[in-house]
């Protein structure tokens, strides 16, 4: 099946010990890395000493009380007490360290002039980000009455607004819940109603691979919807983008530019003192079910943590560019272009559009442009660069990068090679990154930030962070042997972990403790893994009912009740297929109502349909396949696992293993049906 893939291709680089040459005076022996690793996670207090250690490098209003109060497990409270600001950390506290005049983003657009040169780059220093963040603060607060703990949602796409309004909102001690420009306007609309959002932030369109997106009427589409649902929108600020026409509301509807224009350059704010366990954002994921789980980020533990792995896994120093290719819609956009970098006064690159717009080089382009030394991007995009010529990118300077990092999904050893070669020229730091929404922050990788490190191995996850405890479990949680396969689970509290699910207490327990409840408190992560003999982590993949395609995570489920809703579906079944590029892609098995039928058209209707409720990411390579009947066991449940393995061309093999109550005849006679109707597509 699909999940044992990875595997031997990752075991053969079990002893594939690199180290890149500009390191080779500066290797930890592994064994006494190892060693220090498990005093950082010996007891609680060794666990607080660790985390207190980096808490004291950042300012607070009000000093913590407590390090870790874990008394109401699995609701644990980091520097209870404490009191700070993410917005201070961001903006203040880097003009007081001299700061001012350092540009803090770089910002890159996608069009570009008839010599492939970019026709727009704003530059912001810090003191324009503090400026502008306390000038749309005043405005939020005083023409839109916004309060500390309301929640606003965002829809923006990459332009330095997004991080400004961020920045706004924290001041201000309110909320953000950021939707990422590429979901749908139901997507949208599920997301603002959950939060109770009466603000949401947009702009007029975006620029995509050389095309204009029009996200206003986006928005116009899923207000419609939180209407119908009874749900009030009152104001749609709209940041002017594009410039082109799009459909208006005078009511309800008002350009950022517009509410700005008589806000005085020189307002001030004051910065909410939050309380450490109070909480600054929301950013809705998917999970098993249809209901996407809003997690909910803490002020100073996601600070702390954040602000870590800046330090040790990008070993981040004033003179460095940083550049995370991730859309701030996403977690990491959220800790690795803004809060992370800004945090900790570095220059972070935002680009606006796609990567390989107009050609497959605009980011190597980027890279040498502007000298960037730090690059984290994802495998997928990785995969899509090998299939170009080496020389695409090497023409271009990219001898600047010093750290190249991967996250998102698994990076399979041979795209771990060509990255490391052709970008980073064999002689960088280059580790797969593993960590999750919920995590916050970074949990596996290396840490030249320690001015050391332990050799690389292509495709591992490395090691967890000091002060964090990562087991492989079997199904009855006992840990499985070094280099067999079992669940991720993280068996510490860590700073950076999520406060729980918006609104659902309940579900947090369930998704994330219940599974190894007997045995603790383990945090389930939903991941297959491995531990090799040398306590790296290796990641293999979902083991639930969790797609991700291109690095993005969706749920089979919301796949599925999406598609539902089309007039024509009666019943649908989606797993996911491994695909060479984008990790994997969906597939659908569709059964359609009677007086419907399949077609080339039909499959075209339905993907429309599914870009407008989903996406486009999930819906671009979806592969539709009708069936009459989907194959369910005796009580009513979809035989998944005879899905995937037909999606992945594996026989059936043992069918009792494969399908509890389901005979083999039945499940025999089943594949081939699926099978039939998969090479139809
Ligand atoms: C899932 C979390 C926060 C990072 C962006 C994705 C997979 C993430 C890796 C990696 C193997 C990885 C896991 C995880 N994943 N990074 N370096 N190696 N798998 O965040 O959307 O919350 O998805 O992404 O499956 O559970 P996310």
């Amino acid at each position: 099946m699909s999940d044992f893939d990875p595997m031997e291709a990752m075991k053969k680089e079990f002893e594939s010990y690199i180290i890149p040459p500009s390191w080779k005076d500066r290797v930890w022996e592994i064994n006494e890395y190892r060693k220090f690793h498990e005093e950082t996670v010996k007891d609680k207090k060794s666990i607080e000493e660790w985390w207190e250690r980096w808490a004291n490098e950042l300012p607070w209003f009000k000093k913590w009380e407590k390090v870790l109060d874990d008394s109401n497990p699995p609701f644990y409270r980091w520097f209870v007490g404490g009191e700070t600001n993410l917005a201070y950390l961001c903006t203040d506290w880097q003009l007081e360290q001299g700061r001012k005049n350092k540009v803090a983003i770089i910002w890159e657009g996608e069009p570009v002039d008839e010599n492939n040169e970019p026709k727009e780059v704003r530059k912001l220093t810090y003191y324009d980000l503090y400026r502008e963040s306390n000038r749309i603060a005043y405005m939020l607060r005083e023409k839109l009455g916004v309060k500390k703990g309301e929640i606003l949602t965002f829809y923006l796409p990459m332009i330095p607004e997004l991080p400004l309004y961020m920045l706004a909102v924290q001041r201000l001690g309110a909320k953000h819940s950021i939707v990422f420009s590429g979901f749908s306007a139901e997507a949208l609309a599920i997301r603002i109603i959950d939060a109770g959002a009466r603000i949401v932030v947009t702009a007029d369109g975006l620029y995509r691979r050389g095309k204009v997106l029009n996200l206003k009427a986006i928005v116009d589409e899923a207000i419609k919807i939180c209407e119908r649902e009874g749900h009030k929108v009152e104001k749609v600020i709209v940041v002017k983008r594009i410039g082109t026409d799009i459909p208006w509301n005078s009511e309800r509807d008002v350009w950022h530019h517009e509410l700005m224009s008589d806000i005085p350059k020189n307002v001030k704010v004051e910065c909410e003192r939050l309380g450490s366990e109070d909480f600054s954002f929301i950013l809705y994921t998917s999970g098993t079910t249809g209901k996407p789980k809003g997690v909910q980020h803490s002020v100073g533990g996601y600070a702390v943590h954040v602000y870590t792995t800046m330090k040790l896994i990008f070993d981040i120093k004033d003179e460095d560019i940083f550049w995370c290719t991730a859309d701030v819609g996403w977690i990491t956009g959220h800790s690795y272009v803004v809060y992370g970098p800004l945090m900790t006064g570095a220059t972070t690159l935002m680009y606006e559009g796609a990567p390989d717009y107009p050609d497959v080089d605009r980011w190597a382009s980027i890279i040498e442009r502007y000298g960037v030394t730090i690059f984290y991007t994802a495998p997928t995009a990785i995969r899509m660069l090998m299939r170009f010529p080496e020389e695409k990118y090497t023409k271009h300077d990219l001898s600047t990068l010093r750290i190249i990092n991967s996250v998102g999904e698994p990076i399979n050893p041979e795209a771990w090679r060509w990255y490391y070669k052709v970008f980073g020229r064999e002689n960088v730091v280059c580790t797969s990154t593993w960590w999750m929404t919920e995590t916050g922050g970074i949990i596996t990788g290396h840490s030249p930030g320690f001015g050391k490190i332990y050799p690389l191995k292509p495709g591992t996850n490395g090691f967890p962070l000091p002060g964090i405890k990562m087991e492989v479990f079997d199904d009855e949680g006992n840990p499985v042997k070094p280099g067999e396969r079992g669940y991720l689970v993280i068996s510490t509290p860590w700073p950076g972990m999520l406060m729980t699910l918006f609104k659902d207490p309940e579900r947090y327990i369930q998704v994330y403790f219940e599974k190894y409840r007997k045995r603790g408190w383990h945090f389930y992560t939903g991941d297959f893994a491995m531990i090799d003999h040398d306590g790296y982590v290796w990641v293999l993949g979902r083991a639930d009912d969790v797609l991700k395609i291109a690095g993005h995570r969706i749920g089979t489920a919301e796949i599925e009740s999406a598609i539902i809703k089309h007039p024509a579906v009666a019943e649908a079944a989606c797993v996911g297929k491994s695909d060479p590029i984008k990790g994997e892609i969906a597939i659908i098995y569709v059964v359609l109502k009677k007086g419907y039928e399949p077609s080339e058209e039909m499959v075209a209707e339905l993907k429309k349909h599914l870009r407008a409720t989903i996406g486009p990411v999930v819906a671009s390579d979806a592969l539709i396949a009708f069936v009459e009947v989907l194959p369910k066991t005796r009580s009513g449940k979809i035989m998944r696992r005879l899905l995937r393995a037909v999606a992945e061309g594996k026989p059936l093999g043992d069918v009792t293993t494969l399908e509890s109550e389901v005979a083999v005849e039945e499940a025999k006679k089943a594949y081939e049906i699926v099978k039939r109707a998969l090479e139809r597509t």
